[in-house]
């Protein structure tokens, strides 16, 4: 797979891209990231990219010419999904990393705080936010997405079944997780899973899976895939019983 960022801050991904497990997928060639900094594509002598608001008021806005100009140097941009990050966009979550991911390029504009000439929109596929707050600019949100998509990527984790097991891939959130000491702080690792008894462990698992997620978020349960143990055990857990 292919991404490429248009930002303004292209030291900003430095730091992340150069890290753990995005690193090892990049270095593996999983996928390839290039990042732009757009202020190379304007047209101005002092190479501003931003100007006085139509209509008037105090803040500036960043022009478009720089950044379709950058978009278009990208090759085989046409083909490629594109989107820009904005706090007005499409909510991002764990579905559209699994959409985005599916893509063999993506690009994506990172938004500003100075704000964008709306006609950007006519260039892109969509918009996307990754939550309802706002962030200086959208290099964090591009971040997140990029970070969220690669790891779902073929080959990007060394332990396939990790990105399978793990909290929203079946639409539950995680079991509790333990490793050494059995014992810290007066505190012990629950017995069944000292017992080597997998099936025990299995069961345990997967109650605490539903448990967690009626608690923290019942609002996933509505769409999880539930089997009839699952609804035995979420009985169990309305009632405030254990296993
Ligand atoms: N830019 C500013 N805030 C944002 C957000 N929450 N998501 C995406 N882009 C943004």
């Amino acid at each position: 797979m292919r991404i490429d960022v248009l930002t303004l801050f292209p030291e900003m991904f430095t730091g992340i891209l150069q890290s753990s497990i995005i690193k090892r997928a990049l270095e593996k060639g999983v996928a390839e990231v290039y990042v732009h900094d757009y202020r190379e594509y304007s047209s101005k002598k002092n190479k501003r990219v931003d100007d006085y608001s139509y209509g008037g008021g105090a803040g500036m806005i960043i022009e478009v010419q720089p950044i379709i100009d950058c978009l278009k140097a990208i090759p085989d941009y046409q083909s490629a999904k594109k989107i820009i990050t904005l706090p007005a966009g499409r909510k991002y979550e764990q579905d559209v990393a699994c959409e985005y991911s599916k893509f063999e390029h993506v690009i994506i504009i990172c938004g500003h705080y100075e704000g964008i000439d709306y006609r950007i929109l006519d260039y892109v596929d969509e918009a996307v936010s990754i939550g309802d707050y706002i962030l200086t600019g959208g290099e964090i949100a591009s971040l997140a997405m990029i970070d969220s998509i690669i790891r779902l990527l073929p080959e990007a984790l060394g332990n396939k079944e990790s990105s399978e097991q793990e909290s929203f891939s079946d639409g539950l959130l995680e079991f509790p997780q333990y490793t050494r000491p059995e014992e810290y702080d007066g505190k012990r690792v629950p017995e069944v899973l000292l017992s080597g008894n997998h099936e025990n462990i299995r069961k345990w698992r997967r109650f605490q899976s539903l448990k967690e997620t009626y608690l923290k978020r019942p609002d996933l349960l509505k769409s999880a895939a539930l089997t009839k143990e699952d609804e035995g055990f979420l009985i169990k857990i309305k009632a405030g019983e254990e296993l």
